[in-house]
């Protein structure tokens, strides 16, 4: 049967949702409850999509994979609580992050239950080698965040350490999501390595996205503030390429922001260096380097042949170099 894109993707997300609905909870009510709440309040399904993709673009049946699938979201959900914590932010998923309403010391042991409770349920029911990728994917997230802390106001820290630091803390989920779905799937190895390198150029793009919305995007669209990152003293990837060529006044006001006061509550100087960063190319460069992470996600693909799943994970990649804010459920 030939579907259509949306379809198709209707259909994996629905499996995934009812999988969360009717299946997932940890022996902890507390824990249950935070985790459902941030599940509840929606989120893309990116990653457990992606793995769903590579099990059926390997020949098997989504729905005997639905809980690897969900183990992805799953991690991700954490590192989203833990990432909330380190960030100090209010939002997340349009609603309260979960310190807002439980407190930074039931977030920090939420995460590490769920960290425990997802390893404990993947080493007793997965063959090598997905239980040791997934905690290689987890010590690399963590890793990825703290060489991002490491370098919140850094000017200097260049395309080569903001990718370094990308492909750590976002781009490693996606690649194993991918990486995995298709081990499980009885995948020849060159398949499972193709579809780990469309992850990971994947996510690049993809945490390339998510920084161009931060300074274009409103947040109603983004179930989180705008211009956060800036705030947060992030470097991200538009700023980079805007100072790359930018005129050296540029390169003087992201120094006086980032020596302010942290927790300055003026938001203008943000608007402006933001106006700045714009009008230096750095948002239209930004989309010229989502392109080509993009076109390097789809050449991986060739290795899957012509299978209905590769074009869905193609139209996925694609998405992102429309500019698009992959719809939320
Ligand atoms: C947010 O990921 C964290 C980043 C890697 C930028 P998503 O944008 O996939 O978040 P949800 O799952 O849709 O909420
Ligand atoms: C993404 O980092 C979080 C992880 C990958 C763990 P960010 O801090 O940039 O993501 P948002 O903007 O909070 O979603
Ligand atoms: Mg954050
Ligand atoms: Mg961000």
């Amino acid at each position: 049967m030939i579907r259509t894109n949306d379809a198709a993707d209707r259909d994996l997300t629905a499996l995934v949702e009812e999988f969360f609905g009717t299946t997932f909870a940890t022996d902890n009510p507390l824990i249950t409850e935070a985790v459902r709440r941030m599940l509840a309040a929606g989120g893309k399904r990116l990653r457990p999509r992606l793995t769903l993709l590579a099990v059926e673009a390997n020949g098997a049946d989504p729905r005997a994979h639905l809980a690897l699938a969900a183990y992805m979201e799953l991690i991700h959900v954490g590192t989203l609580i833990h990432d909330d914590v380190v960030d100090g932010a209010q939002t997340r998923r349009g609603v309260n992050a979960t310190a807002v309403d439980y407190g930074n010391r039931v977030s920090v042991l939420a995460g590490d239950y769920l960290f425990a409770w997802i390893f404990k349920n993947v080493t007793a029911n997965y063959q090598p080698p997905i239980p040791h990728i997934l905690s290689a994917t987890l010590a690399d997230i963590t890793d990825g965040e703290v060489l991002q802390l490491r370098a919140r106001g850094n000017l200097r820290l260049g395309i080569d350490g903001y990718v370094e630091i990308v492909d750590k803390k976002t781009a490693s989920l996606f690649a194993a999501s991918a990486e995995c779905g298709a081990i499980t799937a009885g995948a020849a190895p060159i398949k499972s390595a193709a579809l780990r390198e469309f992850g990971r150029n994947f996510g690049i793009a993809f945490q390339m996205l998510d920084d161009l919305l931060d300074l274009t995007a409103d947040e109603n669209t983004l179930g989180k503030p705008v211009g956060n990152d800036l705030r947060e003293r992030k470097v991200t990837i538009p700023l980079i390429l805007a100072l790359e060529s930018g005129p050296a006044e540029l390169h003087r006001e992201a120094e006086r922001f980032f020596s302010r006061d942290e927790g300055a509550a003026d938001p203008e100087p943000a608007r402006r260096l933001a106006a700045e960063i714009v009008r230096a190319g750095g948002t239209n460069k930004t989309r010229d380097a989502i392109a080509a992470y993009v076109e390097r996600a789809k050449s991986a693909l060739s290795a899957l042949g012509s299978v209905p799943a590769r074009a869905e994970l193609g139209a996925l990649a694609d998405a992102l170099a429309r500019d698009r804010a992959l719809r939320a459920r």
